[in-house]
């Protein structure tokens, strides 16, 4: 290990030299005056005064050398659709789809909100945004009107930019009515959409004077050749939506140069992905995943990435396989949840393609339980690399780094901390840091590396507070996880410190999903806790407390409430109808206990409970639902 000790050593004790290295692995438009400023704790602003920009680095810059080669595979095995753009194809899309933007009245440092299901417009618009400087916030779509609403008012775009639909299962998952319903919930409404019409709505309705049609659009402006806007490597190049504590979720701001860079090296010296190979990321843009190993990685470093609309199982459970073979897929990102999708179908789709081309599947997002990583492990016969990160740090923080040095990997671990951070497991109460093979929270010791974000979109109070308020008033980012790290050196990830939980993957705030369960007319008040799952990782589970128990509510309205107000993504897997929830004396809802019982384990210190008869309630509408 000691390759990857030096260099991780020099990332920290020899800065500002191992960061301008990394830097050159990008293009610059104008290089920068200083590596970091570091005059403003918490905030790091990385290659100050250097211009660049997301767009030219994935795309253009490729044209000379690559402008033959496929830049983007989409397959889609919900509709059948298979296409590819060469780089020189995409700078082509990629600059149309600007210029309709621009034409919409887009310009450098507006927001734009990107709601749109896994099609290739949905990265033109994205790298278009990046072309003309704009802020793209994409959002996944799975998330209702209401959520949807709530990111609009807070990023107050100039446009958003989505299709009639998505499609899961082979069934169309139409947006258009949702999309037109969170317009009117919205108070900073953007006041043009873009529309791509895929055909999935036979009943697809235009509003107008607002709603634009994209086919249409594009035909006004088909030789349209937009430059890139050479932005300073600090400004905005993104925010991304993200679950914490709160209600509200946070948007998570990233810069351009740091970004850029950061991926452009973790290509290489963690994926190994090099030009003119292909990349099969199988996240969905609408998550930090997608952003940064469907789309931009890949494309800086060059590769073929590719763009799956789809499930793991359909048409069977070897389609992943079959693309692997069919685009010689050298590197593959996924996550666990899928892993075991696939570990409880028939074994033999994972013989039948030939996957030589493969070198490593990485996965992350969620805990890699290690009976699904010693299956996939033995199944592929390649190494099976666990990584672990954050939307906040945008690209892996704990992971092996095979381009370093080949280090031997431990099952259920996401070995080392990654080159730049400065990671510590520190002790909750005491700050101190604890000793090898002792729980404590992974930390990291600021500054943050290139690459992570650089605060919260328009509140740089809540940044510093959510972040690095927690040990002591000493500036120290927490990633709210707890780890372990043990005598060799490799850290394990032991779940969340907050109330965040992770459902295949995907990250939501217990608190977004009580609130939503309020919404119910007939609810007083619910507590919601993530409660351990099989196939999914986490289930949120709730438990409500009827204003009027004799209206007749039943457990199916109330999770309907959910679907409306965040998704079916946080529908909780029960409801149970409780006639008072657990509390202290203070009255704090004690989720850690409720939690504890559901998953069958002690529910700890109950000496400040006001009424212990609450808990006993939950304790047999856990029963129950056993039965
Ligand atoms: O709790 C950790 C878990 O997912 C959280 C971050 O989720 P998200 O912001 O959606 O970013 C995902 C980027 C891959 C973390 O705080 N998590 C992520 N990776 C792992 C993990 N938990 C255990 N093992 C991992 N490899």
């Amino acid at each position: 290990m000691e390759t990857y000790r030096a260099f991780h050593r020099r990332s920290l004790e020899d800065r500002d030299a191992f960061w301008s290295e990394q830097a050159k692995l990008i293009d610059w438009h104008r290089p920068c005056d200083q590596v970091l400023d570091y005059s403003r704790p918490p905030f790091a602003r990385w290659f100050v005064g250097g211009r660049t920009n997301l767009c030219h680095n994935a795309v253009d810059r490729h044209l000379e050398a690559r402008g033959g080669q496929k830049a983007l595979v989409y397959i889609s095995t919900e509709t059948g659709e298979a296409r590819s753009f060469t780089y020189r194809e995409l700078h082509l899309e990629v600059c149309k789809a600007a210029a309709m933007m621009k034409a919409l009245g887009v310009g450098k440092g507006d927001r734009v909100i990107v709601y749109m299901p896994m099609i290739p417009q949905a990265v033109f618009a994205i790298l278009a945004c990046a072309r003309l400087g704009a802020i793209h916030s994409v959002v996944f779509g799975g998330f209702a009107a209401a959520s949807l609403a709530a990111r609009i008012d807070d990023a107050r775009p100039a446009l958003m930019v989505t299709a009639d639909g998505g499609s899961r299962m082979g069934k169309p998952v139409l947006y258009k009515s949702l999309v037109d319903e969170s317009l009117r919930l919205a108070t900073h409404a953007p006041k043009k959409v873009l529309l791509f019409n895929r055909g999935l709505d036979p009943n697809l309705t235009w509003v107008r004077d607002r709603d634009v049609d994209w086919k249409n659009a594009e035909k006004d402006i088909s030789s349209a050749t937009v430059g890139c806007e050479w932005l300073e490597s600090n400004e905005p190049s993104y925010i991304l939506y993200t679950s914490g504590t709160t209600g509200r979720p946070k948007g998570v701001q990233r810069d351009v140069g740091g970004y850029a860079v950061a991926l452009a090296s973790s290509m290489k010296h963690i994926f190994c992905g090099q030009a003119g190979e292909t990349m099969f990321t199988t996240s969905d843009i609408g998550w930090v995943v997608g952003h940064s190993y469907i789309i931009y990685a890949p494309l800086i470093a060059g590769m073929t990435t590719i763009l799956y609309e789809g499930v793991p199982i359909r048409p069977d459970a070897g389609i992943w396989w079959k693309i692997v073979e069919q685009e010689k897929v050298s590197v593959m990102f996924s996550a666990p949840t899928a892993i075991r999708v696939l570990k409880k179908q028939d074994p033999s789709y994972l013989k039948k393609h030939d996957i030589s081309s493969l070198r490593h599947l990485f996965l992350a997002g969620e805990p890699l339980d290690e009976p699904t990583h010693k299956w996939i492990s033995e199944a592929l016969g390649k190494p099976v690399i666990d990584h672990y990160w954050q939307t906040e740090t945008g690209w892996p923080l704990l992971s092996a780094m095979p381009g370093v040095e080949k280090t031997p990997l431990k099952m259920g671990s996401p070995s080392f901390p990654v080159y730049g951070y400065d990671v510590r497991l520190l002790h909750e109460g005491t700050a101190e840091q604890v000793a090898d093979g002792e729980k404590g929270v992974v930390t990291i010791q600021p500054p943050l590396p290139p690459g992570c974000m650089s605060t919260v979109w328009g509140d740089d109070e809540r940044f510093v507070k959510t972040y690095f308020g927690g040990f002591r008033g000493r500036h120290v980012y927490s990633t709210f996880d707890w780890g372990i790290r043990d005598r060799d050196g490799y850290y394990f990830i032991l779940g969340r410190t907050d109330d965040v939980i992770n459902v295949a993957g995907h990250r939501l705030g217990t608190r977004e999903i009580e609130e939503a369960v309020n919404m119910h007319p007939n609810v007083a008040e619910c507590a919601v806790v993530g409660v351990q799952d099989a196939l999914k990782g986490q289930m949120p589970l709730a438990f409500a407390v009827l204003k009027d128990p004799g209206k007749g509510t039943s457990t199916q309205e109330v999770m309907e409430t959910v679907d409306r107000q965040l998704g079916a993504i946080a529908r909780p897997k029960a409801v149970h109808f409780v006639t008072l929830l657990p509390k202290t004396r203070s009255g704090k809802t004690l989720r850690r206990s409720i939690q504890a019982l559901a998953e069958g384990r002690d529910p700890g210190d109950l000496t400040t409970i006001e009424d212990p008869g609450a808990l006993e309630q939950i304790r047999q509408a856990i029963q129950e639902e056993k039965r």
